[in-house]
């Protein structure tokens, strides 16, 4: 532990270039590693990266691109590296167990670093020597990253992404998640409440609480036990104004005092995204989901019984998991027209090692299969998003306002409560308001509406 109050001396005032990779908590560990790196005297650029000392990739290993992403990356600084010697080259986040012997290999890297070492990441960097490379990729379980207030990257300073928990106790056997992130930990809930305020108070009006499975978030002490559902109330209470959301819900752990609460505040978000992954009992078995197509249904009809048609549901989806069938497969289509989901994210199945999946089962669904039923899923999607759209016409709906619309600085974009993105034109508004808008049209993305 004395490691984590090591003063760096030497590489004051070195620039750091960041890209980062993946899924949102992934963003979410580069804000918190810029902050221990500025915190240390380094310097953080967001362009030009030819201009920098130190290059970090920040990249997810959860699905199979992150590879080749890092080769791509890796043959453009090749050429800035041949001119500076001095150049530090690191691959953080949770690829580096994934991928270790193949990154040792690459002469070009200066530094492997897991997601939970980032707070010795200042200390390794002054350790460099150009020779060997650093790495440090086993898990210290216990890091929360609680004390540390992440800076905001690539910010439109309204809203705010905020880790609450880490690591995940399920084991979905398509998922590397569990051995590259570590067990379930969730942070002090005083800490994310300090974050939440001081944010708050620098104009930004909406946070996104993120965790693998937000709905475990337990935290104690020797006074008290704070579940998922109490922090959601503590969080709501800060402000009215302050809008939560939440990401990502384990239908087998989201419950009714949950329900119940975002019900009891205006300000907790009508908005649940509850991966189903496939809609057949026998591939959600060989998935180790531990629910089956009816206990979600129910959980569905839960959810609407408590929170009525107002809440969206939102789903990931996986096509071609092993041994799925064409029959399967059209399982999941009918269950996506029976729950009508307003948005979800849909990949094809990619084998990941060490995974119970690829121990287990033939990754024997040939890759133009996965593809042609991704597309019919899409495809799906699309069609119930519009669906879901249509549905919303000449409706009134309270509109956090983002920015302007990304195709005219005539018009704001913002979103409602069931995180539709909501166009309007700009009048006299600004980012940061709340408006009621009209909705006047639509597509299968975008609500479109006036002020009245
Ligand atoms: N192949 C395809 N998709 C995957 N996901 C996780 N692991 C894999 C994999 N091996 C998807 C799941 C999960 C989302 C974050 O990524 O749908 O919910
Ligand atoms: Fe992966 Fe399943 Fe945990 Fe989500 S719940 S992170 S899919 S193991």
């Amino acid at each position: 532990m004395k490691l984590l109050n090591y003063k760096v001396i030497n590489k004051k005032n070195k620039k750091i270039y960041i890209e980062s990779y993946g899924c949102q908590m992934n963003f979410s560990d580069s804000e918190i590693i810029t902050s221990i790196m500025k915190k240390n005297g380094f310097k953080i650029i967001s362009e030009k990266y030819d201009r920098a000392d130190i290059i970090f990739i920040n990249i997810c290993s959860i699905r199979d691109k992150a590879e080749q992403i890092i080769k791509k990356r890796l043959e453009k600084f090749k050429i800035l590296k041949k001119k500076n010697k001095k150049l530090i080259i690191g691959i953080l986040g949770c690829v580096t167990k994934k991928l270790k012997q193949k990154l040792l290999k690459k002469k070009i890297i200066n530094l492997i670093i897991n997601p939970n070492s980032y707070r010795i990441l200042p200390f390794l960097i002054q350790k460099i020597n150009y020779k060997n490379k650093l790495f440090n990729i086993s898990l210290l379980k216990k890091e929360t990253y609680s004390n540390v207030n992440p800076v905001k990257l690539n910010s439109n300073g309204i809203n705010a992404l905020i880790s609450i928990m880490r690591g995940c106790d399920n084991i979905c056997s398509f998922c590397i998640i569990p051995f590259t992130r570590g067990r379930e930990r969730s942070r002090n809930p005083y800490s994310i409440i300090k974050e939440s305020v001081k944010l708050f108070k620098k104009g930004y009006r909406e946070i996104t609480l993120l965790g693998q499975n937000v709905d475990s978030y337990k935290w104690e002490d020797l006074n008290q036990k704070i579940n998922f559902s109490n922090l959601l109330s503590m969080l709501a209470n800060i402000n009215l104004n302050l809008r939560i959301r939440f990401l990502t819900s384990h239908p087998k752990d989201i419950n009714k005092d949950v329900l119940y609460t975002i019900k009891k505040y205006e300000n907790i978000c009508n908005h649940i995204h509850l991966p189903i992954q496939s809609g057949n009992n026998r591939i959600l078995k060989l998935m180790n989901r531990t629910y089956d197509r009816e206990w979600y249904i129910n959980k569905i009809i839960e959810i609407k019984y408590i929170l009525s048609n107002n809440c969206s549901i939102s789903s990931d989806i996986i096509t071609g998991f092993c041994s799925e069938t064409e029959k399967e497969h059209k399982d999941t289509l009918l269950l996506m027209d029976y729950i009508k989901y307003n948005f979800s994210y849909i990949f094809y199945y990619s084998e990941r090692p060490g995974t119970l999946a690829e121990k287990k089962y033939k990754d024997n669904v040939p890759l133009l299969v996965k593809k042609k039923r991704l597309q019919e899923i899409i495809n799906k999607q699309k069609i119930l998003s519009l669906e879901s759209n249509k549905k919303d016409l000449f409706k009134i709906y309270k509109v956090l306002i983002e920015g302007y619309s990304k195709k005219s600085k005539k018009y704001l974009k913002g979103k409602n409560s069931q995180n539709k993105i909501i166009v309007f034109p700009k009048k006299q508004y600004k980012k940061g308001e709340y408006i009621n808008i009209l909705i006047k049209d639509y597509n299968n993305s975008t609500l479109f509406g006036i002020t009245f």
